[in-house]
């Protein structure tokens, strides 16, 4: 095994490197705007549906903004809103009428779901080959195998900032915090596998001496849903911090009553990194631009052999 290091240079003025989502975001979409009209020329408008049920504003959000970035590339699409007390059946026929509407290339159904309906179900129902979130254990599977149809969006939203950022990855170690289905698992295999290189350590809840592993990472992912949890002691100087938290927290000073952040306490890590995401603006618009990624893929799949 290679013992050797790369370091990632501090930028001059001793502040750390910024990895912008948002102007990264920037560029994927124009390359999507390209992609967009190719197909369309060939015939295929790619198109993306989007299933919210319920009221959870910040779900509301996501959705609105996924809906608008679709638009901005000059995708079709549907954004189907169900009410609070939808029941599983009717949920389980909007995602069975979706699936087989040859206009739309890509479904998701945003989450957390009302607590009556078994987000599961709905995972596996999706078609597949429209799963533009990877969340279907037949995509999951295929990820887990090296061989991904599609990428799960926030994870490699990760993947391509790092990879704009000029951050070496091969051979790091990267120590996650957070075991979920959406991001930090499957991040984990993803940077696990060959070409990434990555020696990847998955801390939870239950994971022992914290600290001890996060001061030894090259890249630290914060993805606990914790607000302001990682702070300047539990990391090393010179570290990558990927912050994507994405909390609300009361803030009597502001006119909508609360402030967004991180789940890092970027006050007190950010001067002892190389590079850090910020909070808003770093790994939620590539979460976005990925899943409009995703969905020009699924709309390639119909292109005839
Ligand atoms: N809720 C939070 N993140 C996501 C996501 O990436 N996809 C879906 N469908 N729901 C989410």
């Amino acid at each position: 095994m290679s013992t050797m290091t790369q370091a990632v240079p501090r930028a001059a003025s001793g502040h750390p490197k910024l990895l912008s989502g948002k102007d990264a975001a920037a560029a994927v979409e124009e390359e999507l705007i390209r992609d967009v009209a190719a197909l369309k020329a060939a015939g295929i408008a790619p198109g993306l549906a989007v299933v919210r049920v319920g009221e959870d504003p910040a779900s509301a959000t996501y959705v609105r903004n996924k809906v608008l970035a679709a638009e901005r590339v000059g995708m079709r699409s549907i954004h189907e809103h169900l009410p609070e007390t939808t029941g599983q059946a009717a949920l389980e026929r909007a995602i069975e009428t979706l699936n087989a509407d040859p206009a739309v290339h890509g479904i998701l159904c945003q989450l957390p779901l009302p607590p009556q309906l078994d987000p599961n179900r709905i995972t596996r129902l999706i078609d597949p080959t429209k799963d533009v979130d990877c969340f279907h254990p037949y995509n999951v599977g295929l990820l887990s195998l090296g061989e991904p149809r599609f990428l799960p969006c926030t994870p490699a939203g990760i993947l391509d900032l790092l990879q704009r950022g000029d951050i070496p990855v091969s051979g790091q170690r990267v120590v996650i915090l957070g075991r979920s289905n959406i991001v930090g698992r499957p991040l984990a295999l993803l940077l696990s596998h060959k070409g990434w290189d990555a020696t990847v350590t998955l801390c939870h809840s239950r994971t022992r001496d914290l600290p001890q592993l996060t001061r030894q990472a090259d890249i630290l992912v914060a993805a606990t849903g914790i607000a302001e949890w990682v702070t300047g002691d539990m990391v090393r100087e010179g570290v990558v911090v990927i912050d994507v938290g994405m909390n609300r927290v009361e803030d009597a000073t502001r006119k909508t009553g609360y402030r967004l952040c991180g789940d890092v306490h970027y006050a007190s890590v950010a001067p002892k990194c190389a590079a850090i995401t910020p909070v808003p603006g770093g790994v939620g618009p590539m979460t976005i631009s990925m899943l409009l990624r995703n969905t020009v893929q699924a709309a390639r799949l119909r292109l005839p052999a």
